[in-house]
């Protein structure tokens, strides 16, 4: 048995506690510290893992030798310090994205990353995912003849603006990094042009739906849509997300209830239908492989790294600015998006729902 990984976490929001409890079920961590700013979440805290030391001063991680593994899990105002103080600190740094809240400010954490000897990662969740990796290697066998259209829609009635996360950007930056990010995966080449349209839901200042359309160095020709507007009033709610690849042959695409994912594979020699758990943010993966490379000192290849967050963020806000020279409609009243926002605070069950802010 190795030993166990001796890890501080920053930040017990929503995305927080979802490691803590990964790591916890996982048996290969010593959460030895939580940190948060909130008073209320610190008692949240002393209650979920009584053997942590919980602190709202992240310097008691930092200057503790022994810690071996910050988690940053704040928001992305704080990361960029964080990450660079870790590891000038000897630590290694599994990472929330956006890396930071300016494309300065990512790219300063990638070259601090990429100066370091210590390991680094970021939870682009979606590269860890069964149905990506299903999908992208039945491409590779060749089944869908050449990769030619990448189609991506993530809609749903999640977070609404103003509700927290500012720092992350409108919705296409905050979630919509991830899509352009897997789109860019599966081309394994560049972005070369673009075109984006986008709507100011509510009459709110920013876009919280974007579409874009555009083309990779290699000619692979990609759509992506995403938005938190999906009739957050509807009685029942409901989303739709999926991804569509057309080759010059076949096709495979994925579909998902957050439950459950459905990939449809139609090639030219097999047609195949595989369901399977959805996996959530798949951060038991993430920890895993975290573990697994520093238990044997070598990287492993499917971590993602800081620099693929610096170059989905970036061109994320390049499509948002795209779009603002595209019209940039306002549909509808901010008194919807008060309504919405006092739905949401009242949901026990709901899309994308943060803390409760105390
Ligand atoms: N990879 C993904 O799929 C994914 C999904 C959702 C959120 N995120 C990212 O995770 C991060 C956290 O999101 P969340 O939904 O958990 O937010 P949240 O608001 O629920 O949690 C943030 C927590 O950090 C604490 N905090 C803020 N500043 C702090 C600081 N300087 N030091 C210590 N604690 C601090 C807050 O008190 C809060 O408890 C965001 O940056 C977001 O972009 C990623």
């Amino acid at each position: 048995m190795s030993a166990l990984i001796k890890v501080g976490l920053i930040g017990l929001g929503r995305m927080g506690r979802f490691y803590l409890s990964e790591m916890q079920k996982s048996g290969r961590w010593e959460i030895a510290y939580i940190c948060d700013t909130n008073p209320a979440t610190r008692e949240l805290a002393r209650q979920l893992s009584p053997a942590s030391k919980v602190v709202s001063d992240e310097r008691e991680i930092f200057n503790d030798k022994s810690v071996q593994v910050v988690g940053l899990f704040a928001l992305a105002n704080s990361r960029k310090e964080q990450i660079e103080k870790a590891l000038s600190l000897g630590k290694h740094v599994i990472s929330e994205k956006p890396i930071a809240d300016s494309i300065c400010g990512e790219w300063d954490a990638v070259i601090a990353a990429e100066n370091s000897k210590l390991f680094s990662t970021v939870n682009l969740y979606l590269r860890n995912s069964w149905y990506h990796k299903r999908i992208k290697s039945f491409i590779e066998k060749g089944e869908i003849g050449e990769l030619a259209i990448i189609r991506v829609c993530h809609l749903t009635p999640g977070l609404a603006p103003g509700e927290g996360h500012e720092y992350e950007g409108p919705s296409f930056h905050d979630c919509g990094m991830h899509y352009v990010d897997i789109t860019k995966w599966y081309a394994g080449a560049d972005f070369k042009t673009w075109n984006a349209q986008a709507v100011r839901m509510w009459n709110y200042k920013d876009p919280w739906f974007l579409q874009c359309h555009g083309t990779f160095e290699n000619g692979v020709v990609f759509d992506i849509t995403q938005g938190h507007v999906y009739g957050q009033l509807s009685k029942d709610q409901t989303h739709n997300s999926y991804i569509d690849i057309i080759g010059t042959k076949g096709i495979a695409r994925m579909t998902h209830d957050f439950k459950t994912a459905v990939v449809e594979l139609r090639g030219v020699n097999e047609t195949i239908r595989e369901e399977r758990p959805f996996g959530g943010k798949n951060i038991d993966r993430l920890c895993d492989l975290f573990a697994d490379s520093i238990e044997s000192g070598i990287r492993h290849p499917d971590l993602p790294a800081l620099r693929d967050a610096a170059i989905s963020s970036e061109y994320a806000w390049k499509f948002l600015e795209n779009a603002r020279q595209n019209a940039l409609p306002a549909i509808g009243e901010l008194d919807t998006l008060e309504k919405i926002r006092e739905r949401r605070r009242t949901m026990k069950n709901g899309y994308g729902l943060l803390q409760q802010r105390q």
